[in-house]
This record gives structure tokens, C-alpha cells and sequence, in this order.
């Protein structure tokens, strides 16, 4: 894992953005996993930045989202579909038929998942993934307990991700409880994964999923096992890591080739 530590929030999505900029740039038919939650919105809102500045095309990029809930479709405002339109599809050049988010009124979600899997195949896999964080340290909607190497695939989400997640539901209650979500498994085969995470709230949960055991208990201590993982944090996120210092130096010393 590459932890690197900015020192604001905004300092973390700069560099967030900066690495989708040059995955675009470096190829432009990227095909780009992509994540919802507070977390990654001002990524996406300096994405925009950059399209506007014509320092990105996004016209033959591919995205794959994460996950989305059941039963809701692209215009209920709680739908992961309506977020990515919200935020990033309507506002730059991707073309709608290479944009990809489970459909959450599918009649099969067995088969709808089995085709999703197959899509991102086609696609030639996923090359960068970004990846927000949740209190319990779920990636997507992989919740604690799910397999290390599950695929794409129903999940029913705790009541304090629930509640994590009231947002324009109102309450907890309202929040479906089932979700369709990339599995673990799918998420590791990205060739590259952005893994942000800001604020306070966060800082324990960073601390074990970059230094404490990997276990099924915290989905995303997987995330040690995948062999090109950016950790992108601000400092109250990184605030009780242990090798902080070092993950610093290592940032410092970065080759300037490797810089984006
Ligand atoms: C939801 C999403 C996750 C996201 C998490 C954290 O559960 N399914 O992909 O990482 O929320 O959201 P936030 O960034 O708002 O903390």
C-alpha cells in the first residue's frame, strides 16, 4: 500500500483527481470503477474542473460503480444512479451507454450480477478503482462477514450502515436494506485502487485496515493484499497510524516519475 497524507480534506481530493487525470490521460478509453458516499464528491467536483479546463476527455472512458440499492431506480434521489448523474455523468463527456451502475430494479438480481461481472470482463477489467471508506470498514457495500473472494452479488446492509446512510431517505427505517455490490473479489482484480478516506470519524477504522490483520471482520484490510493501492488521507483520517512518519518520508522521496 502507497499511504499518502495530505493535510486537508480538499488537499486529499486534489490528489485523488490528479491521479483519475493522468489514468484518462495515460489511456483514454480507461475503464474507471467508481464509488459514491460524501467521501468521493469533491473528487468528482474537480473532475468537472478539469473537463471544463479541457484537461480531460472523458469520451471514451468506461465506468463501473460499485453498488446500488434494490428496488430504487435512476430517479428516486436516493439511488446511486441518481448520485453519479448528480455529480459526474451530466456534467462531463462520458457517453450514458458506457456508464455502468447495478440496476437496482432488476427482475433477476442473480443474473443481473452475473452480467455485470461479465460486462466489466468485456471492458477488459477495471483499471483504476476508487474506493471510499464506512465506519465499519466496508468497501461497496461488503459488509463485515463477506467473503474475501465473493463476486458481484446481493448483500443486506447493518443498521448502522443504515444509519450512516439516511441522507434524503429521512431515516434509518427508509434505507433499503438490500443492495446489489461489486464483491470483494471483483473489487481486487482493479488493476490500480484509490482507497479515500477524510475526518476524524475515520481514523480508526484507517488504522486497521492499513496496519491491523486482515480479516473479514474489516473488508477492506483485503485491501494489503492487492498489489497497487493508493491510500489517499488528510491528517485527521491518518491520526492514529502508527507508521505515519514513515508513510511521510516515503512520500517525500517519491520519484519524480511517479509523480501526478
Ligand atoms: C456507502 C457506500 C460506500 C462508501 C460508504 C462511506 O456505504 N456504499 O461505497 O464508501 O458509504 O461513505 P462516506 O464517504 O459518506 O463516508
Amino acid at each position: 500500500m502507497e499511504i499518502i497524507i495530505k493535510a486537508t480534506a480538499v488537499d486529499a481530493q486534489q490528489e485523488a483527481a490528479r491521479i483519475f487525470r493522468r489514468q484518462i490521460r495515460d489511456k483514454p478509453d480507461s475503464v474507471l470503477g467508481l464509488a459514491t458516499g460524501s467521501t468521493p464528491i469533491g473528487v468528482y467536483a474537480l473532475l468537472v474542473e478539469m473537463h471544463r479546463r479541457g484537461e480531460i476527455d472523458f469520451a471514451r472512458v468506461r465506468t463501473f460503480n460499485l453498488d446500488e440499492y434494490v428496488g430504487l431506480g435512476p430517479e428516486h434521489p436516493g439511488s446511486y444512479r441518481h448520485f453519479m448523474r448528480e455529480h459526474l455523468f451530466s456534467k462531463v463527456n462520458v457517453a450514458a451507454e458506457n456508464t455502468h451502475v447495478p440496476d437496482g430494479l432488476t427482475k433477476s438480481v442473480p443474473a443481473h450480477c452475473a452480467d455485470y461481472e461479465e460486462s466489466i470482463r468485456r471492458c477488459g477489467g477495471i483499471d483504476l478503482q476508487l474506493l471510499g471508506l464506512s465506519r465499519d470498514g466496508h468497501i461497496g457495500f461488503n459488509e463485515p462477514s463477506s467473503s474475501l473472494a465473493s463476486r458481484t452479488r446481493l448483500k443486506t446492509i447493518t443498521p448502522q450502515t443504515a444509519a450512516d446512510n439516511v441522507g434524503v431517505f429521512g431515516t434509518a427505517e427508509k434505507v433499503p436494506r438490500h443492495v446489489i455490490t461489486m464483491g470483494i473479489g471483483t473489487i481486487m482484480e482493479s488493476r490500480r485502487v484509490v482507497m479515500m478516506a477524510t475526518g476524524a470519524p475515520k481514523a480508526a477504522v484507517v488504522a486497521q485496515m492499513v496496519e491491523g490483520a486482515i480479516t473479514a471482520n474489516c473488508p477492506a484490510t483485503v485491501l494489503q493484499m492487492h498489489p497497487s493501492c493508493m491510500v489517499v488521507l488528510d491528517e485527521a483520517a491518518a491520526a492514529e497510524l502508527k507508521r505515519a512518519d514513515y508513510y511521510r518520508w516515503v512520500y517525500a522521496n517519491k520519484p519524480e516519475w511517479q509523480r501526478v
